[in-house]
């Protein structure tokens, strides 16, 4: 199926102009005011948006009210709830890729502009870290890739996992779970991983060109939805609140969130951006394994300096600083126990 790429449509506009009203009916005289288009028009439109899924009541002398919107991500469905000035203006969706970030990637090379963002209902390939794959059912979960030209030179591109991670984090505590960010970038509810963050990067020594942002987050996913050897490691927002997530909201929430923390990051650089991820996160403080490419051992992490790396006492002595690998909780030893 094609890509269907938004620009604001009348149909945009007035769901824009529902969501704005929340509960409240917004009537047919206001709406044929602010579009500037007859009444009959204006009911022409809220007939088609009804045809794609969208629940809008019309009460005669009230106008209209919108009470549900499809669980899809096509920008028809995010456009009027996002409050970015750049991100997601231009949503790329697709029913299936093998992987969004592949498809951003491409997209960028091929001169897509900073905010662009592609959103997938499934994934045939999703990529993980240090090349695990992601899994990626349709129907149910957060699957995108955010184009960032941010003015950054490429030693610091690994700060705007950071910054992802934070945004994630923020977004699903807001949503009521007890998210914590478990070093580098793993989003974690009660130490199951819940989101997962994987950025790629193009650029000179001196000079990003571009960075894919690909963030994936498990939201409705159920444990046999799961490969079996993940279930014991994997939940989703939906398994912790008991209830079906939104994914259009969610993803509305996450791409303001997440535009807010890019835009402070560049104003005020690192140092925001580090102490709110230190209270986010479930790592610091912790006996820890820590696997790297090269080498294994053990100790206590510490922080994360002004880089991201994790700074982790050995237990030698030494302060060892991790740029790259995973890190796994130690459980306390019990005295007396081997
Ligand atoms: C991790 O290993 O924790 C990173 C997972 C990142 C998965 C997301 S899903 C959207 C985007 N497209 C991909 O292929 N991967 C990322």
């Amino acid at each position: 199926m094609a890509p269907e790429t938004t620009e604001q449509t009348q149909e945009e506009l007035i769901l824009g102009f529902l969501a704005e009203g929340g509960e409240d009916f917004t009537s047919g005289e206001a709406l044929s005011g602010k579009l500037g288009l007859s009444r009959t028009a204006v009911w022409k439109h809220v007939e088609a948006l009804r045809g794609k899924g969208y629940r809008i009541e019309a009460v005669p002398a009230r106008g209209y009210r919108l009470v549900e919107v499809p669980d899809r991500l096509t920008g028809l469905e995010l456009g009027p709830l996002l409050a970015t000035h750049d991100l997601g203006h231009t949503i790329h969706y697709h029913d299936t890729l093998p992987s969004t970030n592949e498809r951003a990637f491409r997209l960028a090379h091929d001169g897509a502009e900073h905010g662009e963002v592609v959103v997938a209902d499934q994934q045939t390939a999703g990529k993980g870290r240090r090349g695990r794959t992601w899994t990626s059912p349709p129907g149910l979960n957060l699957y995108c890739s955010a184009i960032l030209r941010p003015d950054l030179a490429p030693q610091r591109a690994p700060e705007l996992t950071l910054v992802a991670a934070v945004a994630l984090t923020e977004v699903l505590r807001e949503a009521g779970a007890e998210a914590a960010i478990k070093w580098p970038n793993d989003v974690q509810i009660d130490g199951l991983k819940v989101a997962g963050i994987l950025t790629e990067l193009s650029a000179d020594p001196d000079r990003v060109h571009f960075i894919v942002l690909g963030m994936g987050v498990n939201l409705n996913a159920q444990p046999e939805h799961f490969p079996e050897e993940l279930r014991a490691q994997a939940t989703s927002l939906s398994q912790v609140r008991g209830q079906r997530v939104p994914r259009a909201l969610f993803t509305a929430n996450l791409l303001n969130r997440l535009e807010e923390w890019l835009d402070l990051h560049l104003e005020t650089g690192f140092v925001a951006v580090r102490q709110r991820w230190k209270e986010l996160s479930s790592t610091l403080g912790q006996d820890v394994l820590v696997r790297t490419d090269r080498r294994e051992f053990r100790g206590h992490a510490e922080d994360i300096d002004e880089s991201g790396a994790l700074l982790v006492r050995a237990e030698g002595g030494s302060l060892e600083r991790v740029l790259a690998g995973d890190v796994e909780r130690l459980r306390p030893r019990v005295p007396g126990k081997a």
